[in-house]
């Protein structure tokens, strides 16, 4: 076999973990998610969830993959006892991180498109109804957006196709640096709107009864934190190996709980500052924060309108958002590629090639959802096939992965506690506390079944 490759430095470990965890979890799914669950009282459950769920999972996986050296292709088979079945996941796992992609692609694709409109200067002298109205023709042509959810995939590829340290890692360390400069820049353009205070009462003053109840009155709050819940794994990009394969990249000089906690703490950082941008454009433009998936898009271009030079702010804008989105692309591509590299021991170029046109083909049915098929409305009224398939990888299987993950490393009959322990405080750096061990193995497990149970119910039954 092959010499696995391996980053060239820890910034770029770092920054492409970052990179695969920042995405549009960050820059749309939470500030839409938060506009959905009522504000502050939701930002602060998440952030709870990301301390006592999302952090221990994050060293695990990193963990599972510094420790078998391989892609959850094969990472299983490399821990686990002879005889278990472990290994199983890995199929699942995989599947998830196609079917993350088979919507995330095409939300990549909007943006990139919205890089060119602002460019152009497409929303120059819209109010905010005729912001939304482009966004609302959009939804109706299938043909651009197929255009550039390919181009997406196109990029995507084409940057695993260059290998990890010339492509991957070279191109995205690039890409977060420019995302981190930008962000600041524009959360403080947007928290000096007038008009904006309103925004920034919603996001973060806490109001529980927000919380409990949706707009019409009905009790949701088990859905609530369902959503917290699933916010918090779908933003630590954790449960279906997409971190733990960059764990296989890197040597065993830091202890891992440190590097969870510094990727933690970027991604978190780009969550509060996007919401700290899109809450006071809400207020400051009448737009309301409860808007769903289309959120940012009916925000943002808004802002961009009332500045001088708003053009070219809102084209970079765009393009930084993007970026966030295509690290997260490129990311999970490396997982997928890297998957087939392990299991039928493909060529890189092989497995680029096959994905390319697996991945394309897949994401034509959200593409399809918002216009042709979009009487199939499998999540309620109004909803559309990304629903469904963002449901069922971040409600599901990202918790229950991640679930698989830790008894994994907690049970006698799985990697088991001390080798996963060995290894997560293998080198400088903060340690995993062994005292956490009672918590771990059996409270957090419990919490994660509860809270699904639950939310299960409140959804659907309740
Ligand atoms: N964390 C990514 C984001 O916030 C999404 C993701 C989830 C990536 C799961 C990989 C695995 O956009």
């Amino acid at each position: 076999m092959e010499k696995r490759e391996t980053f060239s430095s820890r910034l770029g470990f770092l920054l492409i973990s970052a990179g695969c965890a920042i995405g549009l979890g960050n820059v749309w799914r939470f500030p839409y998610i938060t506009g959905q669950y009522g504000g502050g009282a939701f930002v602060l459950i998440y952030l709870l969830f990301l301390v006592i769920l999302g952090l221990p999972v994050m060293v695990m996986e990193l963990a599972v993959g510094r420790g078998s050296q391989r892609s959850i292709a094969r990472s299983f088979h490399v821990l686990e006892p002879q005889g278990t079945k472990w290994h199983w996941y890995s199929w699942f796992g995989i599947a998830g991180n196609y079917l993350l992609m088979m919507f995330y692609t095409v939300i990549a694709g909007w943006l990139l498109l919205y890089c060119l409109k602002t460019a152009r200067g497409d929303f120059v002298g819209l109010d905010a109804d005729g912001v939304a109205g482009q966004f609302g023709q959009l939804m109706g042509e299938p043909g651009i957006m197929t255009l550039f959810m390919a181009l997406v995939v196109l990029i995507g590829m084409g940057v695993c196709l260059q290998g990890l340290q010339n492509g991957v890692e070279r191109i995205t360390k690039v890409m977060m640096i420019c995302l981190l400069v930008i962000m600041a820049v524009l959360a403080v353009r947007s928290l000096t709107l007038e008009g904006g205070a309103e925004g920034l009462k919603f996001y973060l003053q806490p109001n529980f009864k927000n919380l409990m109840y949706d707009a019409e009155g009905k009790w949701r709050l088990g859905e609530s934190i369902f959503a917290a819940m699933g916010q918090a794994f779908f933003t630590l990009s954790l449960g279906i190996g997409a971190i733990a394969v960059f764990g296989s990249y890197i040597g065993r000089q830091y202890a891992l709980a440190g590097e969870a906690l510094r990727i933690g703490i970027l991604d978190t950082f780009v969550a509060f500052v996007a919401g700290l941008i899109i809450f006071p454009a809400c207020s400051a433009f009448g737009v309301a924060p409860n808007q769903g998936a289309s959120l940012i898009f009916i925000t943002l271009p808004n802002i961009f309108n009332e500045m001088p030079l708003g053009q070219l702010w809102g084209a970079l804008f765009f393009v930084f958002l993007s970026f966030a989105a295509l690290s997260t692309v490129i990311a999970v591509f490396e997982n997928i590629i890297s998957f087939a590299m392990d299991m039928w021991g493909w060529s890189r170029k092989k497995a680029v090639a096959v994905n390319l046109v697996a991945i394309f083909l897949l994401s034509m049915p959200c593409v399809l959802g918002f216009n042709l098929w979009s009487a199939f409305q499998p999540m309620g009224p109004g909803s559309n096939i990304s629903d469904l398939e963002d449901f069922i990888i971040s409600n599901n299987l990202l918790p229950l992965g991640s679930l698989v993950y830790l008894l994994f490393c907690v049970s006698s009959k799985g990697w088991g506690w001390k080798n996963f322990l060995s290894e997560a405080n293998t080198g400088s750096g903060l340690k995993f506390p062994n005292g956490v061990r009672l918590y771990v193995s059996y409270i957090l497990p419990l919490i994660v079944l509860f809270i699904f149970v639950m939310g299960y119910w409140n959804k659907f039954v309740g």
